[in-house]
């Protein structure tokens, strides 16, 4: 017997984010399994190189995941038991998820309602909460970043390391033409990621940069279970045969994760990386089209507020008063996908996760409720056409009844 085919749709579905994997990328990679290295080859210094370039950086390690960038991240800056972290409560859970996992504890903070964004007020808000706090993890949200010079002020004034997550902030120019995200201007860890509806992507990976080679250090270290084969580095004898270093010999510093990247997604991360302008000048042109297209729905409907960087946005979300408009937001995304239109949240506020709400108790963020409510992200892709930025924009309106 044979199953009926679905009904050709119209349209192809358009997801709220995807890759944009070409030709060159495929071939990049199988090249790279056609090498003499999977895991960590020449491959994964390589990488590591062109980033530090691409976003002025002295230093990058590359890994497995964003999560894991953020774990030895807080690791190599010594964030263990009794460490308090400031992380603002609009971000994805590994924000919180991989500091409180190296030992630490978590004060959130609030944001701007109208873009997701810590200010400065939220995060000295948080610290007169903390009672004391080693470190900012901030989160550049979107893609966009806030007033980073004022944080960095007020966080240096009172002792904070600061990482920045920049997992959706790879091509943003902090300020137009500066800057660019990474170069650790305002803080002293960036982490990235390159999960595939990230701007650039190696299937899995992440990367943290910084200027310390102290740090970068700590980053390598922590990335490759807490073990040394650097003879300066050894404390016992055991690694010496009449000072000479042992070739076997590898001394664990502190027990730590496999978060090595492999050499073949450092391949696929090198050749999309090289395609970063053109992906970010994409991205910025599809975002123009959506401010222009929607900007009638207004003030029922919003594009988040803009600050003053130069963003490459990671994802294009809009602020929708479902309330004013009589419409559930499950609804309208029942809709939306109805019409072959992808959309998601991001995010319900961390201070409310089952988790740290039962371990940190209620929390009034009101910036962060609100942003939250009214937020929903719309398909936001390199690989997108002008025409399905259209279509997404007049089918959301008369969904909406705009
Ligand atoms: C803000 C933010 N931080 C961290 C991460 C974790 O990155 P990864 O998925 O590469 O582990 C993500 C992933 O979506 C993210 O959006």
């Amino acid at each position: 017997m044979t199953l009926p085919l679905p009904a050709a749709q119209e349209h192809p579905f358009l997801p709220y984010g995807r890759q944009s994997i070409e030709d060159d990328d495929i071939a990049a990679v199988a090249a790279a399994l056609r090498g003499d290295y999977l895991t960590t080859g020449p491959l994964v210094g390589r990488f590591e190189e062109a980033l530090a370039k691409a976003v002025h950086a002295q230093h990058a390690v590359v890994c497995s995941n964003g999560t894991a960038a953020l774990y030895i991240a807080a690791r190599a800056l010594g964030l263990g038991k009794g460490a308090k972290v400031i992380v603002p409560a609009v971000t994805f859970l590994a924000t919180a998820s991989a500091p409180h996992l190296a030992g630490a504890e978590i004060v959130f903070a609030d944001v701007d309602p109208d873009n997701g964004l810590m200010r400065p007020k939220d995060l000295e808000d948080a610290l007169a909460r903390s009672g004391g706090a080693q470190a900012l993890f901030n989160v550049h949200l979107n893609g966009q970043c806030g007033a980073v010079e004022e944080i960095a002020t007020i966080a240096r004034r009172r002792g904070l390391a600061i990482v920045d997550d920049a997992c959706h902030a790879l091509g943003t120019e902090m300020r137009p033409g500066d800057h660019p995200a990474g170069e650790n201007a305002f803080s002293d860890l960036t982490v990235f990621s390159f999960h595939p509806v990230k701007t650039v992507t190696m299937g899995e990976g992440g990367a943290v940069t910084c200027n310390d080679a102290k740090l970068a250090a700590a980053l390598a270290l922590h990335r490759n279970h807490g073990m040394t084969r650097h003879p300066e580095d050894f404390v016992q004898a055991d690694g010496f045969d009449a000072d000479v270093p042992n070739p076997w010999y590898y001394e664990l510093v502190e027990p730590g994760f496999n978060a090595r990247a492999t050499d073949i997604q450092c391949a696929l991360g090198l050749s999309q990386l090289a395609k970063l302008p053109r992906f970010a000048a994409r991205r910025r042109a599809l975002a123009a089209a959506y401010d222009a297209l929607l900007a009638p729905l207004a003030p029922l409907l919003k594009p988040v507020a803009h600050t003053n960087c130069l963003p490459t946005l990671h994802l294009y979300p809009v602020l929708i008063d479902f309330m004013a408009l009589g419409l559930s937001r499950r609804e309208v995304m029942a809709r939306l996908k109805q019409e072959g239109i992808g959309s998601q949240v991001h995010y319900f506020p961390l201070h409310r996760q089952r988790y740290f709400a039962a371990r940190y108790g209620k929390l009034s963020l009101p910036g962060a409720e609100r942003y939250y409510e009214r937020v929903l992200s719309l398909p936001f892709y390199a690989a997108m056409a002008i025409s399905d930025v259209k279509r997404v924009s007049e089918t959301l309106a008369r969904v909406l009844g705009l």
